[in-house]
């Protein structure tokens, strides 16, 4: 079958890199895809978020399958736009509709799904602009640290730990008076949950589904988890602390009402569910849904995974995901994250990119990158996912790390520690 890939990510290129295994993919697509994907498929220049240029592509390319990778498609309904076209009618499209994807798109509403589904989660409670000062008086008695969400997307950046009343109050001022302008309209206020975090990954066909291998994923900038948030430095699966009793706990408790509940709350949700969780004290708690898969978690989650991922990816788009299994490599896949200096601050592009073939004992997958007359040169915050696979983690994290001081550009910047906090649970 015909497929098409929406994004220009790790996460796109490792997608692109498993469905090229596939005996069934025929003709591959990205859209609009980077250096890395134009080696293994065809880029189209098109915005992921241009529905009407997709439709077209697809009629014209004869395209079976889309497998949508960033959030802000669904958000936005690109699953309702397809369904809404008789033409489009017999397309199979991977990723839930708009009504779904409000898991990822709506904070407080996914704090009330939870609520209701009886899904564990931090305490909370949701304010809006009228209600200001009532979420100043339900902050000065909140214990501390207090964690505040603006509701809707916000790049990333939504989300503050207050350690003190005055930093919570002013930051609840902040997001209400407009920081993130619609997404900040309504703030979520909850419990600092005490743990450690790891995400786990489900691909639903909106009544039965498949767990994938979870990830924990490295969000700060520097060494030892300091500094500010980024999209993902680097990332690990399988994760040590995450043994069977705990994963069971995590489908039990977690996984099977929500699936279920999205079922019960009447949605067309095929596609993939990537739950952001807490372990505290051995029990799982739900920090955030995603309603796509991670980046860089893909890029360790899709190299441990044995199984065709196009038969998977059509089962559930056919709602066929009942009995199936997926078969996953034991092996320890770690992946460091080359940024451009500067990340998540501002930072320049277009710097030429050198030992790109110095790193065949690593998978090698393209974050941030073009080509610009014959050179493959940077091209975003994040440039290349560098993933090891090994028996052990420690083999796996060296040859990351190996293949990140090969590569090179100006101001390339990695974290060498990817993986080290985990050592300890071995
Ligand atoms: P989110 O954007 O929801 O993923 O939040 C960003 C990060 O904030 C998470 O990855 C956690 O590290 C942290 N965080 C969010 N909610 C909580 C919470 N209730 N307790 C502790 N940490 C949290
Ligand atoms: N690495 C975190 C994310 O994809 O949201």
């Amino acid at each position: 079958m015909n497929i098409l890939i929406l994004g220009a990510g790790g996460r796109e290129h490792a997608f692109a890199w498993k469905i090229r295994q596939s005996p069934r993919c025929g003709q591959l697509y990205v859209a609009p895809g980077n250096a890395g994907t134009a080696a293994i498929a065809t880029n189209e220049p098109i915005a992921v978020t241009d529905f009407d240029a997709i439709s077209a592509l697809v009629l014209e390319r004869r395209i079976d399958l889309v497998l949508v990778g960033p959030e802000e498609p669904l958000v936005r309904g690109i699953r309702n736009h397809f369904r809404s076209r008789p033409d489009l009618a017999h397309v199979l499209l991977v990723g839930p509709d708009a009504a779904g994807a409000r898991l990822e798109g709506s904070k407080d509403w996914a704090k009330a799904f939870m609520r209701e589904n009886d899904i564990p989660t931090a305490r909370s409670a949701t304010f809006t602009a009228p209600s200001l000062d009532e979420g100043l008086a339900y902050l000065r008695t909140h214990s501390l640290p207090v964690v505040l969400k603006a509701d809707g997307l916000a790049a990333g950046k939504g989300v503050v730990i207050a350690a003190s009343h005055e930093e919570a109050e002013t930051t609840l001022r902040n997001m209400l008076g407009g920081q993130f302008g619609e997404a900040s309209r309504k703030v979520v206020v909850e419990e600092f949950l005490a743990g450690i975090e790891l995400s786990v990954f489900v691909l639903t066909d909106g009544r039965d589904y498949v767990l994938l291998p979870e990830a924990k994923d490295y969000k700060r900038v520097g060494e030892d988890d300091t500094g500010p948030n980024t999209g993902g430095m680097g990332a690990v699966s399988p994760v040590p602390f995450a043994d069977v009793d705990f994963l069971a706990k995590v489908d039990e408790r977690i996984v099977k009402p929500t699936v279920a509940g999205l079922q019960g709350a009447g949605m067309d949700y095929v596609g993939f569910l990537f739950i952001g969780l807490m372990n505290v004290g051995g029990d799982p708690y739900v920090i955030e849904y995603n309603v796509r898969m991670g980046d860089p978690e893909t890029e360790v989650v899709l190299p441990r995974l044995r199984s065709d991922l196009v038969t998977l990816l059509e089962a559930a788009a056919r709602k066929e995901l009942a009995g199936v299994q997926p078969e996953v490599d034991p092996h320890t896949a770690v992946t460091v994250m080359l940024v451009s200096g500067g990340y998540p601050g501002p930072y320049e592009k277009g710097k030429v990119m050198t030992g790109l073939e110095a790193t065949e004992s690593v998978i090698s997958f393209h974050a941030g990158t073009k080509l610009a007359a014959g050179n493959v040169v940077t091209d975003g915050g994040r440039v290349l996912a560098l993933t090891g696979m090994g028996a052990t983690l420690e083999e796996a994290a060296a040859k990351a790390r190996a293949a990140a001081e090969k590569v090179d550009f100006e101001g390339k910047y990695f974290r060498r520690d990817i993986g080290t906090d985990l050592l300890a649970y071995l």
